[in-house]
């Protein structure tokens, strides 16, 4: 069945929801047939498929290339784009315009953009344009400039801000909030705090949800790799042994044989 905003929000309080990224539709199938219901098209992408630096790199355009791409290998889950950088920033007339791209051209189910109460504004026209909202705050990676990639939430201001964050994001109608790098503590009080599920990524064990970005749990991301991903497998080492044997066989002329080969 096809998972949609408000089914995933009832889940809260009921199962533990499972979420991961995809960027291409290979993955996304093989995400969804193992029946994760939500799939971020996340812009760390950016540094995973595209190889910037940052995210700040990541445009509209290659967004909704890979949400398209996404959105055609998936059935079931809920697709959620990453709004890039200066995407729903400069003002909130452009914010909508561009958030409703993904829905239109793309095929994505929902958005998800970052920052807390001062984005609660946007999230509510948003939402009452029919575009539904994930929201994102803690360690919010398009704001590497200003605060760097440091745990977020450890001094009490800053974790009480983080608390009315979350409630005024969702108060002002997103389905969701992913809360990154923060205190397991002050993830849990969140989670508690508000009437929508918690997606956590590097904030412990007591948030509704977790999502890790494929590349990194999968192990095919060979950059900065944070304490809160798991590695669940080593696909990047079986690539490399994959490309090796290959490459010997071509030099040995033992590929292609006889089977492999028309007569
Ligand atoms: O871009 C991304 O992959 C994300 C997740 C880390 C939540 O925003």
């Amino acid at each position: 069945m096809k998972m949609t905003p408000s089914r995933l929000r009832a889940l809260k309080g009921k199962e533990p929801i499972p979420a991961l990224t995809a960027s291409d539709t290979a993955n996304a199938r093989l995400v969804d047939a193992a029946g994760i219901p939500l799939i971020l098209v996340g812009d760390s992408l950016g540094m995973t498929v595209l190889g910037y630096e940052t995210t700040l790199s990541v445009t509209l355009d290659h967004m909704l290339h890979h949400t398209a791409a996404v959105a055609r290998g998936v059935q079931n889950a809920l697709v959620v784009a990453d709004m890039p950088f200066m995407t729903y920033q400069v003002n909130d007339d452009e914010a909508v315009r561009n958030a409703g791209r993904f829905l239109q051209e793309a095929g994505a189910d929902a958005v998800k953009l970052e920052g807390g109460a001062e984005r609660a504004g946007l999230v509510r026209r948003l939402v009452q344009n029919g575009i539904p909202v994930m929201a994102h705050i803690g360690l919010t990676p398009q704001s590497v400039k200003e605060l760097g990639y440091k745990v977020q939430g450890r001094e009490a201001a800053a974790a009480e801000k983080m608390k009315s964050d979350a409630k005024a994001l969702a108060d002002a109608g997103a389905f969701a909030l992913v809360l990154e790098a923060c205190p397991a503590a002050l993830a849990e009080s969140i989670t508690t705090a508000i009437p929508i599920p918690t997606i956590g990524i590097g904030a412990g064990a007591g948030c509704d949800g977790q999502i890790l970005v494929l590349h990194d749990m999968l192990g095919m991301f060979s950059g900065f790799t944070p304490k809160f991903v798991k590695k669940y497998a080593d696909i990047g080492e079986q690539m490399q042994t994959a490309f090796h044997e290959y490459a010997e066989e071509v030099r040995t002329r033992t590929f292609p044989a006889p089977k492999h080969t028309y007569d």
